[in-house]
């Protein structure tokens, strides 16, 4: 079942997952309270076992960007379910959404090693590869509505 959850209930898989190396505290965003933003959660039974967050944010330059942009961030899929399709359902669930809520688009700085993901999903995957500090390298990723 896919939830709308709460900040602090997305931080331990966002830990675990994305911030292995880090404190709780490193993995709360900015914006992350703020009630146009959104969490979503992936639960098996009682285990919450995937999450993604959603922000009301336009993409920094947005001159190839129109209209209502939402930011992706921390999309993360516990590791004993990796692979098995859990993933997709909730950007799917998430873009379903997104729609709904009439967003133009939804972006993301997406890690390389996942850029496969989304280009399944049917985002359009920029060339450019950033690096995030402590993190690594990133492509910027965009799906339009
Ligand atoms: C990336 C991630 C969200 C994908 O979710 P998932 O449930 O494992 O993926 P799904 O089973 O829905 O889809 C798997 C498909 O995505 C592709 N894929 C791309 N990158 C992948 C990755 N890092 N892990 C697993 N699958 C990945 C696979 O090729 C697979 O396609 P296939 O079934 O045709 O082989 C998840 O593996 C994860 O949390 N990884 C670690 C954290 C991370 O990188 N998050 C993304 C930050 S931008």
């Amino acid at each position: 079942m896919i939830k709308k959850i709460s900040a602090a209930q997305a931080y331990p898989l966002r830990q675990a997952i994305l911030r292995p190396d880090g404190t709780l505290k490193d993995c709360q965003f900015d914006g992350d309270e703020l009630a146009s933003t959104i969490h979503f959660g992936l639960f098996d039974g009682d285990a919450l076992v995937a999450i993604a967050s959603v922000y009301c944010r336009d993409y920094e330059s947005n001159e190839y960007y129109v209209g209502k942009g939402y930011q992706l961030r921390s999309m993360a899929v516990a590791k004993m379910v990796q692979g098995q399709g859990v993933g997709q359902k909730l950007l799917t669930a998430i873009c379903d959404e997104m729609k709904i809520m009439d967003v133009d688009y939804l972006w993301a700085n997406a890690r390389v090693s996942a850029t496969s993901f989304y280009r399944q999903a049917d985002f359009d995957i920029s060339p450019n590869v950033f690096d995030i500090a402590d993190v690594g390298p990133h492509q910027h990723i965009v799906k339009y509505f």
